[in-house]
């Protein structure tokens, strides 16, 4: 069902999201997504924010998203673009594919979100092929402990603020716990955004 905090975080996330985009976030998605090739798919795709960046590489793009209003925004953003797209409705934590079916996963400020992270990781390398890449961008739980402290504290609001966002899960922990390995990793902040969801992860991990 939909929620009203789902409708409204889907009417209102570019613009929430605009500044963040435009100090760096974008520079991170080129780069990122010029690793993706073959049978792709995209975990929570939101508004479409990776759309411009999928090359030529990318024979086929699957994209999940289980909210109603982000999935009707998707749709309509995919007419604007060539990529051979769809969109499927359903969380990541249960994927309506076939084990070992995709070349490349991406997840971008998504395992932040989902409700069992363990699950959702679980999934995903589960329908990756053995030696498939998971790409990432994800804000993450500080390195700094008092910082750390503070996205504890904090994490409550940040889940009314943020639509069931998370501000301190230690997201290359567990795709580690769930058998991934991490071959590529650079940390950065998210610029324009509270200091809580600032600590960002960007990568590749390799089934
Ligand atoms: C912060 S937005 C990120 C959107 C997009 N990936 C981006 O990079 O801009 C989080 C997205 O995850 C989706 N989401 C929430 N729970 C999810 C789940 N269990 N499985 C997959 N996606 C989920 C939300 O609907 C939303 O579109």
């Amino acid at each position: 069902m939909m929620s009203i905090a789902e409708a409204f975080f889907a009417r209102f996330y570019d613009r929430m999201t605009a500044g963040a985009e435009k100090a760096g976030l974008r520079a991170h998605r080129q780069a990122l997504l010029t690793k993706a090739s073959g049978k792709v798919l995209e975990i929570g795709g939101g508004t479409g924010a990776n759309l411009p960046f999928y090359g030529s590489g990318v024979a086929s793009l699957s994209i999940t998203e289980p909210s109603e209003p982000m999935a009707r925004r998707l749709e309509r953003r995919l007419e604007q673009h060539e990529v051979p797209a769809e969109v499927v409705r359903a969380p990541a934590e249960e994927l309506p594919f076939e084990s070992g079916s995709f070349d490349a996963a991406v997840s971008t400020l998504v395992l932040c979100t989902v409700g069992d992270q363990a699950r959702a990781l679980s999934e995903l390398r589960r329908v990756l092929r053995p030696g498939g890449r998971l790409l990432f961008i994800e804000h993450v739980r500080s390195q700094a402990p008092r910082l750390a402290r503070w996205q504890e504290r904090l994490n409550p609001l940040q889940r009314v603020i943020g639509c069931g966002c998370n501000c301190n899960r230690a997201t290359l922990d567990s795709a580690q716990a769930a058998g991934f390995t991490i071959t590529e990793v650079a940390r950065d902040e998210l610029h324009k955004v509270p200091p809580w969801v600032r600590p960002l992860v960007v990568g590749v991990a390799e089934s």
